[in-house]
């Protein structure tokens, strides 16, 4: 059961490879049309729940652009949902949750829920994801890390600076670690659920670690994304993504991560040299420079592979690709990877 195009799974363990793999944070949804047919007909959760449609929006970028890897179409925040937390998807809004995590008594509803009842879905996903890909290329799955699930069950909704998860965090510390440390179990159960459906690789996305001052990070963030590290390491390689955290980069390049996602904030030498060259990179173009003409963008991207080295490197966004990126400026930014000659 090999996959025959493994570009992705060699550059993630370091392997030398003809050219680096590519594929798109969030690149299942948003911006494609055949995605926008479906979520006209079916809301958030629903697409999410149903297997059949969560595979076919699995594939749907594969289609049309051939990336080297696909990412399951779910959500990060099907964790606090499954943990007994309120989580809508307002249209136009983004995630709403009414009863937000901001006391021990509200802590005390918090289940670490058993993953097979509540998250079964997901593995019925995977399972037929597998069979559409055939074996072609990886899946990647994911899980929001911790602090950034804490961010959005203690803010109740998307924010600016996430106030009310940081007042949590330091006015109710021990109410805080607690709600990290059972979003952490149910995280380590559900991503082991999905490496035994089939997974190839797992993407903690830490999308708002870079909210918090170094010091904090490693106590609020941090110390949650290496138990989760050290628990799946040795079953699967994992990438650990933290948006805005390139000061942490250092000690995560000694976490047993197999690759660590960089922003485009932070240049790819400046990630090589904080990193000590001895990690599998990926990243790091600004997703609004998807916006930029075509021949640009391959100019661009040819750049980026030069300066971070096409080994130990997976080209990617520096975040989730934006809704308004044209079809073409898409297709421009795969293809310059695959065109690319070292
Ligand atoms: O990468 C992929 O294509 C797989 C699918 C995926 C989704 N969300 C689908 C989605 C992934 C990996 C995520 C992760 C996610 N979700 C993160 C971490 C990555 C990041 O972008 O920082 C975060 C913070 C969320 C929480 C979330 N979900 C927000 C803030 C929103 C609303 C804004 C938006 O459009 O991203 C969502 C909704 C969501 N998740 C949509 C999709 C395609 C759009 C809503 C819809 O389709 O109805």
């Amino acid at each position: 059961m090999s996959i025959k195009n493994d570009l992705f799974l060699r550059a993630l363990k370091g392997e030398t490879v003809e050219r680096p793999p590519v594929w798109m944070m969030r690149q299942a949804g948003r911006y494609l049309p055949e995605f926008m047919a479906l979520k006209e007909k079916y809301d958030f959760f629903t697409r999410c729940e149903t297997p059949e449609l969560a595979s076919e929006i699995t594939v749907q970028p594969i289609r049309r652009y051939g990336m080297d890897a696909a990412i399951l179409f779910s959500d990060i925040l099907v964790i606090p949902q499954a943990m007994n937390i309120d989580v809508e998807m307002k249209p136009n809004f983004g995630p709403y949750l009414p009863n937000p995590i901001r006391s021990q008594k509200d802590l005390d509803r918090v289940i670490v829920p058993d993953i097979q009842d509540s998250l079964g879905y997901v593995m019925e996903a995977i399972k037929m994801t597998k069979e559409k890909l055939n074996d072609d290329i990886p899946l990647i799955g994911f899980a929001g890390s911790p602090w950034t699930i804490l961010c959005y069950c203690a803010q109740g909704q998307g924010s600016k600076n996430f106030d009310k998860a940081k007042e949590l965090c330091f006015t109710q510390p021990l109410v805080a670690h607690a709600l990290l440390q059972k979003i952490t179990d149910t995280t380590i159960a559900y991503l082991k659920a999905k490496v035994a459906a089939g997974v190839n690789a797992v993407q903690v996305f830490d999308s708002w670690g870079g909210m918090l001052s170094p010091t904090d990070y490693q106590e609020f963030s941090w110390y949650y994304i290496q138990q989760i590290i050290d628990a799946l390491k040795d079953e699967i390689p994992v990438i650990a993504f933290g948006k805005g955290c390139w000061f942490a980069l250092k000690g995560m390049a000694n976490s047993g991560a197999a690759a660590l996602g960089v922003d485009w904030t932070c240049s790819p030498q400046n990630a090589r040299y904080l990193t000590g060259g001895k990690i599998t990179l990926q990243g790091n173009f600004d997703p609004s420079r998807l916006l930029s003409p075509p021949t640009e963008i391959k100019k661009m991207v040819t750049q980026m592979i030069n300066e971070f080295g096409k080994d130990r490197y997976i080209a990617n966004l520096g975040h989730g690709i934006l809704p308004n990126i044209p079809l073409e400026n898409a297709k421009a930014f795969v293809d310059a990877v695959k065109e690319y000659k070292g």
